[in-house]
C-alpha cells in the first residue's frame, strides 16, 4: 500500500471543494480581484483551480486530462499582477484556508506552497 497523499490527508475532494468555493466567494467581492476574471461566470474559473490544486497535492489528475500542462506562468500572462494582485489573492486564500480547519502543520504545508505560488507569478511592477 502506499502511504496517503496529502491530498486524502486533508479531507480529499470535499476539503479542496470548500477551500476553492470560499476563495472565490472573496474573489466575486475583492474590487482588485474580480475585474481580472474574463468571464462574468466565476464557476469554470472555481473548477480550474479545483482541479489544479487537487492534482498538485496528489489527488485525481482531471486538471491535467482536461487542460494539459499546467504551465501557470504562462497562463497568467494576459494578466497584469503585481503586489496589489498577489496580496489580495493571497488574502482571499488566507480567508478559504482558514475556513478548512486543518490541522496546523497541514496548514502550514499548505499555505506555504500558496505563497510560493503567488510569488512565482507577479509578472508586473506596476
Ligand atoms: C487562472 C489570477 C495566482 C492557479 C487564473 C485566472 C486569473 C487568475 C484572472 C483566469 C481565470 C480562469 O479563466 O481560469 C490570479 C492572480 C493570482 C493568481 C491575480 C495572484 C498571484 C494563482 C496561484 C495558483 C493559480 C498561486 C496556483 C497555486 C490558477 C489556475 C488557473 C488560474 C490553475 C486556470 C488555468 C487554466 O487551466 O486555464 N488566475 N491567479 N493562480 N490560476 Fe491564477
Amino acid at each position: 500500500s502506499t502511504p496517503p497523499t496529502f491530498y486524502d490527508q486533508i479531507g480529499g475532494h470535499d476539503a479542496f471543494v470548500g477551500i476553492v468555493h470560499r476563495f472565490y466567494e472573496r474573489v466575486a467581492q475583492d474590487p482588485v480581484l474580480r475585474p481580472l476574471y474574463p468571464e462574468e461566470d466565476l464557476g469554470p474559473a472555481e473548477v480550474r483551480l479545483r482541479m489544479f490544486l487537487e492534482q498538485y497535492w496528489g489527488g485525481p489528475r482531471t486538471y491535467s486530462d482536461q487542460r494539459g500542462h499546467p504551465r501557470l506562468r504562462m497562463r497568467h500572462a494576459p494578466f497584469t499582477i503585481g503586489m496589489p494582485e498577489r496580496d489580495a489573492w493571497l488574502a482571499a486564500m488566507q480567508h478559504a484556508v482558514d475556513g478548512a480547519d486543518l490541522a496546523e502543520a497541514d496548514r502550514e504545508r499548505l499555505w506555504a506552497y500558496l505563497v510560493m505560488a503567488a510569488d512565482s507569478l507577479v509578472n508586473s511592477l506596476h
